[in-house]
């Protein structure tokens, strides 16, 4: 078990525009019914034109500021994870350390690990606040996505399932809070890949079933790797939390394990899948739901493009 952070802000910002199945299906070949029954989703948000990547990040970090009535000054790094950046430089963190005021004088970049991308981030956080060399004493970590903007509405295997979103959270060192983390990748660019210039395909590509198969094996196996390295069993955590990508991904792993529904939180029947923004996302609403008392455990578990894997135990 690592030395402990421990999450003391959230707060997320969404698209102003909910958009329903209903919606989606009036522009593509598909139906409520199917994406119900096939993914759980039932709304997801789409920025519009004059909304971008940047202000949802922007946005969901200063509510976990807020939240955790820390001041600009006090953040000592910030990360954005994701795959959606508005700019290809400056990464997504800069712009959001002008436009709240952070610091000069600490790192932030943007870090793309896909879907798994805040569990990659809590890791590089929890390893930088250890290491003693951040100037200030917390780190702003957010997931943030603007995925209308690379999928295809013509293609209604991926057209359905992705929304927009970001959730930030404010990290800092604990002396009673245990951490454990362990990360991963598959390297491969033909499962889920895009959108990319070099073929002339600027959206994003998907095997479903292959990715399906990947996202239960992998939190499958993170699963026992974590029961196994922290010594508490899944029946013994107070929530499990998986990337939102499809309910029936979850249900499979729930069924599989012999574990109670509500273990698992879900909130991907209002947000669709948001990639690094989906964790992140259910811990903001956990919160708001207050689910997340001093004190509770949880297993994080993340899988994504890449193909990368995740998973942490944290304690609150
Ligand atoms: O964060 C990235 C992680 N991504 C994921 O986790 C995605 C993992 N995969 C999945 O969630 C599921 O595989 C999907 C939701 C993408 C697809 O579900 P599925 O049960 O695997 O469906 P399928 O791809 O096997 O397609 C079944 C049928 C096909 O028709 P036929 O060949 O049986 O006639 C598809 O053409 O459903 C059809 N189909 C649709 N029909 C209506 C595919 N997409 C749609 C759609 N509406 N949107």
């Amino acid at each position: 078990m690592n030395r402990g952070i421990e999450i003391v802000g959230l707060g997320k910002m969404l698209p102003a525009a909910c958009v329903t199945n209903q919606q989606i299906a009036e522009q593509t070949d598909t139906s409520d019914e199917w994406i119900r029954s096939r993914s759980g989703i039932c709304t997801r948000y789409f920025c519009k034109e004059g909304e971008s990547q940047t202000d949802l990040a922007a946005g969901a970090a200063a509510n976990a500021l807020a939240d955790a009535g820390v001041r600009a000054e006090e953040v000592g790094m910030c990360i954005v994870a994701t795959a959606t950046p508005e700019y290809v430089t400056p990464a997504t963190a800069a712009v959001v350390q002008k436009r709240l005021g952070l610091p000069e004088d600490i790192p932030a970049f943007d870090l793309n690990a896909a879907c798994t991308g805040f569990i990659y981030g809590l890791q590089l956080a929890a390893a930088m606040l250890h290491a003693g060399t951040l100037q200030h004493p917390y780190v702003l970590l957010i997931g943030a996505e603007r995925l209308s903007g690379v999928i295809d509405p013509v293609e209604r295997s991926t057209y359905v399932l992705f929304g927009d979103g970001a959730a930030a959270a404010v990290i800092r060192v604990s002396d009673t809070g245990r951490f454990l983390c362990r990360l991963g990748v598959r390297g491969d660019a033909e499962v889920l890949y895009g959108p990319t210039k070099e073929k002339a395909e600027p959206y994003l590509h998907m095997n479903g079933r292959a990715v399906f198969r990947f996202a239960t094996e992998t939190i499958l196996s993170g699963i026992a790797l974590l029961e196994a390295e922290s010594g508490i069993a899944a029946g013994d955590v107070d929530y499990i939390v998986c990337h939102q990508a499809n309910q029936r991904i979850i249900e499979h792993v729930q069924k599989k394990l012999k574990l109670p529904h509500e273990k698992f939180f879900m909130n991907l029947q209002k947000y669709g899948n948001t990639s690094a923004a989906s964790i992140p996302l259910a811990l903001a609403d956990m919160k708001e739901a207050g689910l997340l008392k001093k004190g509770v455990r949880l297993f994080l578990l993340g899988f994504g493009g890449g193909l990368t894997k995740g998973a942490a135990y944290m304690e609150f």
